[in-house]
């Protein structure tokens, strides 16, 4: 899930801010326990998560997709010292893992886990949001988008993960493929939605940055 050459993203990841080491621990324990470790954002776009988080310091964030927590914790650096991170994950096994990391990374009482589906959770939650990432099922992202755009600020921001789909956004559309045709979808509601400005980042699979006017 990365477009750019091996080399350069190497020398790319070794002139930029270094992973804290936190984060190298959970990365090894997601690669020995649980499946589709893949799934984390990995060293460089956490960074990225990291940065933008510090430039726009929130006081709510809003995380659709937990796994294991890797940018969880990236999205709380740039936390205001009173914010606090509410982050959905429909898979409840994997609460505990978060909360160890999450403990450890003194960001532990800001952090806001819910269990279930982000569809029925996102309404419950009575908040306003400076920052919003989408990382859950790619089937949901327009669904999330208009369940969100109301409970983000206004220069907030909304971040999409897998916006390029390794690359499926621009091949010929298979009929049963339901993922590419939601994230394609996606993208056009971003582009079209006069709430908001945005600009696709070519970063691992695709990351969307877009602001509410
Ligand atoms: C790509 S992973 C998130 C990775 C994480 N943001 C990171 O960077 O480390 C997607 C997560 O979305 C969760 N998910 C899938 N469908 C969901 C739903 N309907 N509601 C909430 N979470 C969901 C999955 O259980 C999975 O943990």
């Amino acid at each position: 899930m990365n477009f750019l050459p091996e080399k350069l993203y190497n020398y790319i990841v070794a002139h930029s801010e270094q992973e804290p080491r936190l984060l190298q621990q959970l990365t090894r324990e997601t690669y020995q326990k649980v499946l589709q470790p893949i799934m984390l954002s990995g060293p460089y776009q956490g960074r990225v998560l990291s940065m933008i988080s510090k430039l726009i310091s929130p006081k709510n964030i809003l995380e659709l997709g937990t796994f294991t927590g890797y940018s969880t914790l990236c999205l709380a650096e740039g936390l205001q010292k009173s914010g606090e991170i509410h982050t959905i994950d429909i898979n409840e096994e994997l609460v505990d893992f978060q909360r160890k990391y999450f403990d450890k990374s003194g960001f532990g009482d800001q952090i806001f886990q819910h269990t279930g589906n982000a569809l029925d959770i996102i309404p419950t939650i009575d908040k306003m949001f400076d920052l919003v990432f989408i990382d859950a099922d790619k089937p949901n992202y327009s669904g999330y988008f208009h369940l969100v755009i109301d409970k983000l600020n206004s220069g907030g921001v909304i971040l999409s993960d897998n916006v390029l789909w390794h690359g499926k956004v621009v091949e010929p559309l298979e009929d049963r493929d339901k993922s590419t045709k939601a994230v394609l979808d996606y993208n056009t509601l971003l582009k079209n939605d006069d709430r908001i400005e945005t600009v696709v980042l070519p970063i691992r699979d695709g990351l969307t940055i877009s602001r509410k006017i």
